[in-house]
């Protein structure tokens, strides 16, 4: 089975990335070939800063790895460094139905949210479908914001299949059903374009104020209270043990504790939950060169699989 994803170096790493999607992608090393990249071409579509690129390239590989990434199973490579991946966006890009990504809701998204309408930000699930297919793989680890690329990508594999012949194989979502949608501080979906965030590295005091914002209703502090449309609560499911999480609860229910203070106990929960992480990410950052080094073996792997694919592809639309 060969796992594949990638995360854009668009902004710090939140709480919504980890469990959405780096954690479960990291669980998966184990159960066969993994590669992870990180989407530099995709970020081109809103970051149009090339020091603020480069750098945030290299936090996410640092990232992914304090996090638990194992360089010795997994494959953890830059988007740029395998560049056969924008050909094959341009050969998909020719079979792709243009009402197919006029009906992309991502696209509609980022429009609303203020980003440029430019072709790449169209052409966006094009591109992320030739990062998949040109990988021969079956599962793509994501949060549940991605199933729509996943679904178009499925389609544009089946419809090079019909036009050419068997080349692709139709890759599936993995998307982990109790961590789809982690929420942010205002209760929305958490992502850094909505500013409602709970970054990982960033400094503790901002993540206490984070928490400490969190929204919650008017419900007084003596009376009870309801965990399952409580954002506090679903945070701290996540991080905490079952009797921990028990205990939460029973206290939601039985009344006599202000918000304040389950925002108290959740931050805690996070500093002592993500603390193994931030000391595993001091230690990488002790040595200069491990990052890179890692990078360009990850690039090496990378390569050699996505010329193999690209061979097949070439040869079955005539272009060798
Ligand atoms: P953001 O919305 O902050 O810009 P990205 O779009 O860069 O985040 O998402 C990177 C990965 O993290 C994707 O696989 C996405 O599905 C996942 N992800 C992002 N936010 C969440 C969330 N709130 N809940 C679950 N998964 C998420
Ligand atoms: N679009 C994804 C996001 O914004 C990142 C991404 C690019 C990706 N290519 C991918 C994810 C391929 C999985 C597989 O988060």
């Amino acid at each position: 089975m060969r796992i594949l994803s990638g995360i854009q170096p668009s902004g710090a790493l939140h709480i919504g990335n980890y469990f959405g999607m780096m954690q479960p992608a990291i669980a998966l090393q184990s159960e066969g070939e993994a590669l992870y990249f990180i989407a530099d071409y995709h970020a081109l579509t809103s970051l149009r800063d090339p020091e603020a690129l480069r750098t945030n390239s290299r936090r996410v590989a640092l990232d992914f790895l304090a996090c638990g990434l194992d360089p010795e199973r997994a494959t953890l490579f830059r988007h740029s460094d395998v560049p056969q991946v924008t050909e094959l966006a341009w050969i998909l890009s020719t079979v792709a139905p243009m009402g197919l990504l006029e009906r992309a809701t991502s696209y509609k998204d980022k429009l609303a949210r203020g980003l440029a309408a430019t072709v790449g930000l169209f052409n966006y699930p094009v591109l992320m479908a030739a990062d998949i297919l040109i990988y021969d793989s079956d599962v793509v680890p994501v949060g549940k914001d991605q199933k729509q690329h996943i679904e178009i990508t499925r389609d544009l594999a089946v419809k090079m299949n019909e036009t050419f012949g068997p080349i692709f194989k139709l890759p599936e979502a993995r998307i982990r059903a109790a961590t789809e949608t982690v929420p942010g501080i205002d209760g929305q979906k958490m992502s850094k374009s909505y500013d409602n965030n709970i970054d990982i590295f960033g400094d503790e005091k901002e993540m206490r104020k984070r928490v400490m914002s969190i929204v919650t209703d008017s419900t007084a502090v003596e009376a009870p209270k309801d965990p399952a449309n409580s954002t506090i609560f679903r945070l701290y499911s996540l991080l905490a043990s079952k009797d921990e999480i028990a205990a939460m609860r029973e206290r939601f229910l039985k009344g006599d504790t202000g918000y304040a203070d389950f925002k108290r106990q959740l931050f805690e929960k996070l500093r002592e939950y993500f603390a193994p992480t931030r000391k595993r990410r001091e230690e990488i950052l002790k040595d200069k060169s491990y990052i890179d080094d890692v990078l360009a073996r990850g690039a090496k792997r990378a390569n050699e699989i996505a010329d193999h694919v690209m061979d097949r592809v070439r040869r079955a639309v005539g272009l060798r």
